[in-house]
Parts: C-alpha cells; sequence; structure tokens
C-alpha cells in the first residue's frame, strides 16, 4: 500500500546531525517529519558509534586504574569479567538516550517514521518499510544520512569472526586473540577495550604512525601504554589477504618490510575508515551534485546543488564526527527557516577516548610544517603538574601553537587523563581569538589539569614561575 505526505521540513536520518535539525527546525516553528531505518533514535553515534563505545572505555579504564593503584599500596583481586552483563549495562545506557530523545521529538510534536528514505526526483522521497511505502513531498529537505564501515575487498562473506565496529561493540564474546585492521580512531579504542577484557590484540596500520591525524608528540604516551597492552603493534605494515581457515579461524597475509607474513586470528576487527552512506539515497533521480570522495557537495549554508535540499554531517564531509554534524545540523534548520546562519567554525576538535585520551584542535604541527605555516610553540610537560603526578599522569602534556604576528592561539594538543574535555578551552580560544596574555591571566583553579594550559600560556609569555627555563 503506497500513501503520500507533505511537510514543512523533512530530514533523512535520526543521528546527533539528523535530530539536531529536526528538533531546532521544531523549535523554529515548523512541521517536522524525521526519518530513519533504525526503529531507535541517535544514528551510529548513539545506538553503534560513540555512547556504547565510551560505555565500554569507562570499564576498561576503571580496571586499568585499579590495578595501577598497587602501586600505590593498593592491591584488588583479578577481575572477574562478566560479559552479559557489561553488554547489558551497554545497552541499557543506549536505551536511556534513545528514549529521551523520542521523548524530546513528542513533545517537539516532530512525527518519526521508520523506514529507508530513497529519492524518487528532486521534490519527492519514498521512505520504505517492510511491504509499506510512502511517498513525502517537502518544502525543505536535510539530508543526514549518514556513513558506514569501509571494507577491504575480497573478504570472506557473512563471516561472523569478521568484526565492523558495529559487531565489535555488540561484545558478542572476548576472544582469545583478535588482530585490528586499522591504527585509527576507532582501531585504538576497540583495541584496548579488547586487550583491557582479557584477548591478545594485534594491530595492523598501513600508514607508519598510529593515529595520522594527530602530532607524533601527543600520541607517543598512547602508543607506549598500547605496545604494553596489545601483543604486536605492526605499522607501515599493509593485509594483503584474509581467508576462511580450515578451524573457524581467520587466516591472514601481512606485507611487512616487503616479506609476506601470515597468521591466524579468532577474530579480526575492520577499522580502516568509514564512507557516506550517499549510494543508498538513489541520487540518480535528482540534480543533487556529488564529489569524487562520495559526498553529498554543500556550501557553507549546508544547501546542496538543489535550492530547498541541504545535506549535513558524515555525508556532506570530513571530519566524520558527531559534534561536527551537530552544528552543521542546527545551521540547516536555521537557514531552512530564513534565519542568518552559517558554518563557519574556525576549528573543530578531535578526540581519542583511550587511556591517555589524545585531543587536538585547529592547526597541527605537522600541518603547519607541511604548508609552511609560521608558528611558537608553548609546552607544559604534565610531569610539572602536581595534580597529574598525584593521579600517576605524568606522562601528559598541553602544547599550544601560537601565532607569533599576533600571540593568538593556532592549535592546541593535548594527552592525558581527560584530554577530551581539557580541549574545549583550547576550542574556546580559537573561537575567541584568545592570545597567550588572556589564557595566562586567567585565573584557574589549583591544582587541576586545566591549568596546564594557563601554564602553557604562561611558559610563552614567560612568566612561567612553576618550570624554570634558562633565559635564551
Ligand atoms: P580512521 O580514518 O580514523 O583510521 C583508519 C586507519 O586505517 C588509518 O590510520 C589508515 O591509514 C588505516 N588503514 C586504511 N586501510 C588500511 C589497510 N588496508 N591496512 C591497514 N591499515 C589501513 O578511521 P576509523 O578508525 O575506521 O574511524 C572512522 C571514522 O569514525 C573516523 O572518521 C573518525 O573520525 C570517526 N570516529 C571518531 C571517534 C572519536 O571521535 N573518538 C571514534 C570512532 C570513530
Amino acid at each position: 500500500m503506497s500513501k503520500s505526505k507533505h511537510t514543512e521540513i523533512l530530514v533523512i536520518g535520526a543521528g546527533p546531525g539528523g535530530y539536531a535539525a529536526a528538533f531546532r527546525a521544531a523549535d523554529l516553528g515548523k512541521k517536522v517529519v524525521l526519518v530513519d531505518r533504525d526503529e531507535h533514535l541517535g544514528g551510529v553515534c548513539l545506538n553503534r558509534g560513540c555512547i556504547p563505545s565510551k560505555a565500554l572505555l569507562h570499564i576498561t579504564k576503571v580496571m586499568d586504574e585499579a590495578e595501577s593503584l598497587s602501586k600505590m599500596g593498593v592491591t584488588f583481586g583479578k577481575p572477574k569479567i562478566d560479559v552479559d552483563t557489561i553488554r547489558q549495562h551497554k545497552d541499557k545506557i543506549v536505551l536511556q538516550l534513545n528514549n529521551g530523545i523520542a521523548s524530546m521529538a513528542k513533545a517537539r510534536k516532530v512525527e518519526f517514521i521508520q523506514g529507508s528514505a530513497t529519492f524518487i526526483s528532486d521534490s519527492e522521497v519514498q521512505v520504505s518499510h517492510e511491504d509499506k511505502n510512502q511517498t513525502i513531498t517537502y518544502d525543505y529537505c536535510i539530508i543526514a544520512a549518514g556513513s558506514s564501515s569501509s571494507m577491504l575487498p575480497n573478504i570472506p562473506k557473512d563471516n561472523k569472526n569478521i568484526l565492523t565496529s558495529r559487531t565489535a561493540l555488540d561484545l558478542e564474546n572476548i576472544p582469545k586473540d583478535m588482530l585490528i585492521i586499522g591504527g585509527g580512531v576507532i582501531g585504538v579504542e576497540l583495541g584496548q577495550v579488547y586487550a583491557t577484557l582479557g584477548s591478545q590484540v594485534s594491530l595492523v596500520e598501513f600508514l607508519p604512525n598510529l593515529i595520522p591525524g594527530a602530532d607524533r608528540d601527543i600520541v607517543k604516551p598512547l602508543e607506549r601504554k598500547l605496545k604494553k597492552q596489545f601483543k604486536t603493534i605492526m605499522l607501515g605494515s599493509k593485509v594483503v589477504d584474509i581467508k576462511e581457515g580450515k578451524s573457524k579461524k581467520i587466516k591472514v597475509t601481512i606485507d611487512r618490510d616487503g616479506k609476506n607474513e601470515f597468521y591466524e586470528y579468532e577474530k579480526i576487527l575492520i577499522a580502516i575508515g568509514r564512507k557516506p552512506n550517499t549510494d543508498l539515497l538513489n541520487l540518480g533521480s535528482t540534480s543533487i551534485a556529488v564529489t569524487d570522495q562520495g559526498f553529498i557537495s554543500v556550501d557553507s549554508y549546508q544547501r546542496t546543488s538543489v535550492n530547498n535540499i541541504f545535506a549535513i554531517g558524515d555525508i556532506s564531509d570530513n571530519p566524520m564526527l558527531a559534534h561536527k554534524a551537530t552544528h552543521q545540523g542546527k545551521v540547516a534548520a536555521e537557514v531552512a527557516c530564513g534565519h542568518p546562519s552559517i558554518f563557519d567554525p574556525r576549528a573543530i576538535p578531535s578526540v581519542v577516548y583511550t587511556d591517555p585520551e589524545v585531543a587536538w584542535c585547529g592547526l597541527t604541527e605537522t600541518q603547519a610544517k607541511n604548508e609552511g605555516t609560521k608558528y611558537t610553540k608553548a609546552e607544559f610537560p604534565w610531569a610539572a603538574s602536581g595534580r597529574a603526578i598525584a593521579m600517576g599522569a605524568n606522562q601528559g602534556k598541553t602544547k599550544i601553537l601560537f601565532n607569533p604576528e599576533n600571540n593568538t592561539v593556532l592549535g592546541v594538543g593535548i594527552v592525558g587523563p581527560s584530554a577530551g574535555d581539557l580541549i574545549s578551552e583550547g576550542m574556546l580560544a580559537i573561537e575567541m581569538g584568545a592570545d597567550a596574555e588572556d589564557i595566562a591571566l586567567t585565573v584557574h583553579p589549583h591544582p587541576t589539569l586545566g591549568e596546564t594550559v594557563a601554564l602553557a600560556s604562561e611558559v610563552f609569555d614567560g612568566t612561567i614561575t612553576d618550570l624554570f627555563i634558562p633565559k635564551k
């Protein structure tokens, strides 16, 4: 059976970008329909990404901290792991947030329709669920259909031991050994979860470094820790073949320094990046332009090449991060509602939620060197922070890159516990055009990790008394 309806705003995708767009448009007085293939709102981030991974990373961080207390005179017994209870705990957190979003949608009278959306033309979308189809027309459409895990070519199909971030987060069991393919954000976060829960984790990364987007110095403390937690980290190495073995194990051939090496693993996790879900929308029936990388082309108002259609989040550009999607979603909703709005941030923060956390925003040193951008660097080592020492976090550091012409902040990199929270001060400094003196003269509470941002600025200003820096 097919029916049709009209709405002022149609939002495709109920992730952090899509529901923010839908709610903002509803708050601005529009009739909004929000469509998602999943019955639960929240998208990949809530259901199969950011939130469940953080629930697991919290557990493994506490396990690790409990173990580290033995150096401080408190020893616990070996942890007993009940995977079913861990899974239920994680699912309960996700459900609580699903229900929160659903009740906010209801309170705003946003109509939620479960189904897969495909375009019929520039002005119509078909939404299908099981044997039901309906056509929706709209004044404005906001596409927030997200991304999916990229896959290696020629891997065995439907093998339950070949995981993506989605199935790895299902935490079916704790394998004795596993190979993580990809040393980016997902690879190191989930690798640390599985290693702490008891798997022997090996990791293979194509490039010479882990977390290639971040500066080497802020990744180093994490890399040192992962080297202890993982069985092996194979950098600059490439997976050339994956086969099902005779036993249930997966046979993997890895090219290391030009020589093929052969391994077998109980499970492998493929975390080699994500691709925009552009193919699922039948965009060929529209005039929406798509880039060579498969993203939907947008301008600074998130408008596509069709005037009344917007695209936001992972489907419109990199970085594929929830907080970027949320901001873009609000911009698209506001522009569609006739408000002056533009997506024009000076920076977007990145956080790796491992232990230690790694976070950075704005200019990185690697980028500055590649682009020939001039900068002056100031660092505060956490080995000089009383708070960090008390926490056993001496390996951390806070680094700020300043513009040598006017002393404003160009970029910040932090490694250590809570780096992901601390980076917000760097973001605010960049957005507000703060200079070193603004930060150094802002009274920060002592003893906190947050004061390392002010102390790094004091290093730049030459006013630091918590370190001795010989005069040049
Ligand atoms: P990624 O782009 O962060 O890392 C993928 C890594 O795989 C890269 O280092 C790449 O060099 C490597 N690689 C690619 N092909 C390979 C091959 N054949 N063999 C070995 N290594 C190979 O992608 P990832 O980790 O899959 O994450 C996907 C997206 O999800 C990212 O865009 C990230 O921004 C987002 N995400 C963000 C999180 C956060 O903000 N904490 C957490 C999880 C995901």
